[in-house]
């Protein structure tokens, strides 16, 4: 039978009178393609129903470009290795914008421009900027499609390694288009790689634009636009340019938070089903947490994963806040990731999984440090060079890079929980707040009430990771891990979290937690990954009345005696290691929380002075 291919079929010249898909009846849309199009030249445009045939379409050609390695088909069947521009490795959070009308709306942790310089720099950029290339149009709903809670996004972008990574992430295609119907609203979202190609000009593995990165949101109109980037985060705009950034000023008008966090369920050994959510900053153990199993001796307790990255929180009329994951996959850090850390990470990378800057070995499989005891004697790194343990130790070079990810469907995850796609949302117990800080942060404590709670969560420090270009390792104030990811003022945000409590009867009780905090020989004191299910535990038992809690002059803690111990060995004294609260140390941490003060101004919630002065007369100059 002579079928006609479903995207060739849609697939029209750069003519500016673009032929769409008849089922496509939404005329701003196709009036928004048709003015992208005529802007950016691309050499045709593909309407993506998102089909596995697209796909696996897509995938081959860039097999045949080099944008991607197919891996052995016997070790990681449906598999790809993705290798990008050495420039081009991870979020670049100093070429961020929030264009918002007014200056102080962006606020003092936000890049601002104003929107119409901001529009005019774009305007250049992307006159001609897909000269070459072809100009995919993607739609993608963020959360189950259809649902009260979801939101719809078309993202028009010319790397076709971008919408092979949407389909994972999102729920993309064709049926999107019937929840939009004629006239349906949906955030519009522009990306180019910013490489256009002259006549007869070779193209590049990964194209980008060294030169002028530009990751920018309108949050009026609620437009993003994005330039020069392949990468992640700067890339997929559906993640945090729309599901954070954009969605948490939609959540600041209409009355909902759009949160950096992790959703997991824990069943206890009665049965009992209870939801937390845990913000943690970049590469600080969401993905991890979230798909932690119960170590030896709790192994009678079980956690099931609905989201690794995000959450979309709103009040529900049974009195409690619900969170729904807007994703439908896992951008993932590699590095780290084995069998012994997290397992059920392991089992969902089995088969159908795009890598992107891991190290490929000889027998056509990856390889990322801490997936294996002992490396590989030999290796292609990230870079597509040559490497050797040898090599390693006399230069350091990694083999894969600290920013290298995995992108999987969700539904491969082998703890995803049963209502991960429910419209409705899971209702949650507990806020859980994480950061990496290798002293002063004690391993846990429950805040005594919200407006504590708000307070710690809001002045949180947390040492920079590789998810993010720029230094490694300095600390810095990560309010509620949304420092990179809030659309708006944050002090307007701490305000609306202040707020939000109002919304519900039953508000989570709120934690913090630190799984980075190191001994005398600079080795983590805390096992950490599954054994992180003995604080889970404590904090799931908090919320139900059962466990016990001292106050300390940080605020409810657990005793030795309080966390369960069964089948770990680990003495008072190394507890003490990781419990410890220094009063020089915690002065110097709450001179840091008045310096974030300082540049909030008039927009410091009043409430949060005075958990200052509390906190400061507890640690004793
Ligand atoms: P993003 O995707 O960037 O938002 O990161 P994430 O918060 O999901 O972090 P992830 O779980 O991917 O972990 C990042 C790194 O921290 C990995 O290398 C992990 O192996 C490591 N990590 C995660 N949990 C723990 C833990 O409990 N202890 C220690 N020591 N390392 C951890
Ligand atoms: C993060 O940096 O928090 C990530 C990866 O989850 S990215 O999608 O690049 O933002
Ligand atoms: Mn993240």
């Amino acid at each position: 039978m002579n079928r006609p291919d479903p995207v060739s079929a849609l697939t029209v010249s750069a003519d500016p009178v673009i032929k769409a898909p008849s089922y496509i009846r939404h005329e701003r849309l196709l009036n928004w393609v048709r003015d992208f199009a005529r802007r950016t030249s691309p050499s045709n445009i593909v309407w993506c129903d998102g089909s596995e045939a697209e796909y696996d379409r897509l995938c081959a050609a860039m097999v045949g470009t080099g944008t991607l390695v197919r891996l052995n088909a016997e070790k990681r069947p449906n598999s790809y290795l993705a290798r990008s521009d050495p420039s081009d490795v991870a979020r670049v959070e100093d070429r961020t914008f929030i264009c918002s009308n007014r200056e102080e709306d962006a606020g003092p942790t936000n890049n601002w421009v104003a929107p119409a310089e901001m529009r005019k720099t774009l305007e250049q950029l992307f006159e001609g900027s897909m000269h070459g290339r072809t100009l995919y149009v993607i739609p993608f709903s963020m959360g189950p499609l259809g649902s009260p809670i979801a939101h719809i996004g078309v993202q028009l972008t010319d790397s076709p390694y971008v919408v092979a990574s949407m389909k994972l992430m999102t729920r993309m295609g064709r049926s999107v288009y019937d929840v939009l119907g004629p006239d349906g609203v949906f955030v519009p979202c522009v990306h180019s790689v910013g490489a256009p190609l002259a006549e007869g000009e070779k193209d590049v593995a990964w194209p980008c634009n060294s030169e002028h990165k530009y990751i920018v949101h309108f949050p009026e109109t609620r437009e993003i636009w994005s330039y020069g980037s392949g990468y992640g985060g700067n890339a997929l705009l559906g993640k945090k340019c729309f599901a954070l950034r954009i969605a948490s000023v939609m959540g600041r008008d209409e009355g909902w938070l759009a949160e950096h966090m992790l959703i997991l369920g824990v069943t206890s050994p009665e049965g009992r089903k209870t939801y937390v959510t845990a913000a943690f900053p970049s590469a600080c153990g969401k993905t991890n947490f979230a798909m932690l199993i119960p170590p030896q001796g709790l192994d009678s307790w079980k956690v099931t994963t609905i989201g690794d990255d995000i959450a979309w929180i709103k009040p529900h009329a049974d009195g409690c806040f619900h969170a729904i994951n807007p994703e439908a996959g896992y951008f993932g850090v590699a590095p780290g990731t084995s069998y012994e850390s997290n397992p059920n990470a392991m089992e969902t990378l089995k088969r159908n999984v795009i890598f992107t800057n891991v190290a490929l070995t000889d027998d056509g499989d990856v390889w990322w440090e801490g997936m294996t005891r002992e490396p590989p004697a030999h290796l292609i790194d990230w870079r597509g060079e040559s490497w050797t343990p040898e090599l390693a130790r006399e230069t350091g070079r990694k083999a894969a890079h600290p920013n290298a990810r995995f992108t999987v469907s969700a539904t491969q995850c082998p703890s995803l929980d049963p209502e991960w796609d429910n419209p409705a949302g899971v209702p949650i117990s507990a806020f859980i707040f994480g950061a990496r800080r290798s002293d002063t942060v004690p391993l846990v404590v429950e805040a005594a009430n919200w407006e504590d709670g708000v307070y710690k969560a809001a002045t949180m420090g947390s040492e920079t990771t590789a998810a993010a270009a720029g230094k490694v390792g300095e600390v810095r104030r990560d309010p509620f891990a949304m420092l990179p990811f809030c659309g708006y003022h944050i002090g307007d945000y701490f305000a609306h979290w202040l707020a939000m409590v109002k919304t519900v009867k039953n508000p989570p009780r709120i934690f913090n937690v630190n799984w980075f905090r190191t001994d005398q020989s600079g080795k983590f004191a805390w096992p950490g990954f599954g054994q992180n299910m003995r604080v889970l535990k404590w904090i799931i038992e908090r919320c139900q009345g059962k466990a016990h809690a001292v106050q300390t002059p940080l605020g409810l803690q657990p005793e030795y005696a309080d966390l369960d111990w069964r089948g770990l060995e680990f003495g008072p004294e190394r507890f003490a290691t990781v419990m410890r609260l220094d009063d020089a140390r915690w002065q110097s941490e709450l001179a840091a929380h008045d310096e974030l003060f300082a540049k909030l101004g008039a927009k410091q919630p009043p409430v949060f002075a005075a958990q200052r002065r509390q906190l400061g007369a507890r640690f004793p100059v």
